[in-house]
């Protein structure tokens, strides 16, 4: 049969290429991965999640079996609404958070909720590459402002959106960007609320990695200053679990939450519920914020055995960008060499890595990539990092 599908579903999708392999990489056990952003499933509370999912059954067993309302269940709301506070947003109500599919899922309904084919939107550049392939969806025209090591460039930010005054939102990871696992700084955090409060931009930001930081101070989350202005996108993949698929918005704005309320009975009726009463659970009967510590400890020794691995193999003239949490760095080659051509050449060895391209809506051909340190044990660490420093002195030789 001939398949008459959508233009939308047949346009070219340079980042979802990258997505599907990186997946794919990171299921192969062939393969030494450092392309996804896995936690260490040493991390993953597994007893306790079983005493939770036993006691929901036992005490709540029909209602987490049933059909639910599609905003999320009020307890785990309440949690989370609670939190802000720790990132300095007060005021928040249960009733703000929509619980997501993962904050995946909110990107695409955010998307869903702004874009018009050729409306403008800023991005980081380079940003979250799944983020670029959820707004793509929707036809964007999409303005690049250069990621610093202090945060996004606020001179380019400004301009940007001067000349462009009509942009629907600014979506921005503050911390730990992914890709290149760098944080905005107080300064920068301030200018950026400057700039945006005198504009009709919206903020999207997104924060996985903000729990997960081993040194430094962090900023508040910019809807301490901005109110409705900025929504707020989490989600428990990073510190708790990511297969249970539970993230939020945070929208404070009620028109824009029953629309996104609205879109989202459409996409799945509700996230699941029993997932969302087994977090509840787990948060309720735990200390999270000790699981999270723990969980620090074992990524700051992942990243410091990392780096010094990378210091210690990879040729001269390649750089290293230094983190202070989440899961990544950031690795830019000597001489413009190609992070694609990287990549292939120590598949072949059998080192997943994440070039640079995905990450920029523009630019290809980058000499930057990402890796993953938070998911390899410290065997493979060493043994791949070693393998990935011979592929980059191979590629240094041929040119
Ligand atoms: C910046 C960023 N946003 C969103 C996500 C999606 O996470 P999840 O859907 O598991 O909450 C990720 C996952 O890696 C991410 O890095």
């Amino acid at each position: 049969m001939q398949l008459n599908l959508s233009d939308r579903i047949l346009k070219p999708d340079f980042q979802g290429e990258f997505t599907a392999s990186i997946l794919a990489a990171a299921a192969s056990p062939d393969l030494i991965s450092f392309a996804g952003g896995l936690p260490n499933p040493v991390s993953f509370p597994i007893p306790e999640m079983e005493a939770a999912t036993k006691k929901v059954l036992e005490e709540n067993g029909v209602t987490s079996l049933q059909y639910n309302a599609t905003q999320g269940w009020p307890a785990l709301r309440k949690w989370i609404a609670k939190r802000y506070e720790t990132m300095g947003v007060y005021g928040v109500e249960a009733d703000d958070i929509i619980v997501t599919n993962g904050s995946q899922q909110a990107l695409a309904m955010f998307g869903h909720a702004f874009i018009n084919a050729g409306d403008e939107i800023i991005v980081e550049d380079p940003t979250y590459l799944v983020a670029l392939q959820s707004f793509h969806v929707f036809d964007p025209c999409v303005l690049t402002v250069t990621m610093n090591p202090d945060g996004i460039d606020c001179e380019e930010l400004a301009r940007t959106i001067a000349e462009h005054p009509k942009a629907k939102f600014a979506y921005l990871i503050p911390n730990f960007q992914n890709p290149t696992g760098l944080s905005y700084s107080q300064e920068v955090h301030d200018k950026v609320v400057e700039i945006i409060k005198n504009s009709n931009v919206m903020i999207l930001e997104d924060n996985p990695y903000r729990e997960l930081r081993f040194a430094g101070t962090a900023t508040n989350s910019f809807g301490a200053e901005l109110g409705e202005q900025c929504c707020m996108l989490g989600t428990f993949s990073k510190i708790v679990t990511p297969g249970m698929r539970i993230g939020w918005i945070c929208v404070r704005n009620k028109e824009l939450r029953a629309k996104l309320l609205g879109y989202k009975a459409t996409a799945d009726l509700h996230t699941s519920i029993f997932s969302q009463m087994v977090i509840a659970q787990y948060l309720a009967d735990n200390d999270v914020d000790e699981h999270i510590a723990k969980t620090k400890v074992l990524y700051k020794a992942k990243s410091d055995l990392m780096v010094s691995c990378l210091r210690k193999y990879l040729p001269a003239g390649c750089e290293l960008t230094p983190t202070e949490g989440g899961m990544f760095l950031w690795v830019t080659l000597p001489n413009n060499l190609s992070s694609v051509d990287l990549y292939r050449k120590a598949l072949e060895k059998g080192v997943a890595i994440c070039p640079g391209d995905p990450f920029y809506e523009y630019q290809r051909n980058v000499s930057s990539f990402r890796i993953n340190y938070s998911n390899s044990t410290d065997e493979a660490i060493e043994k791949g990092i070693k393998i990935l420093a011979e592929a980059c002195e191979e590629l240094i030789n041929e040119q």
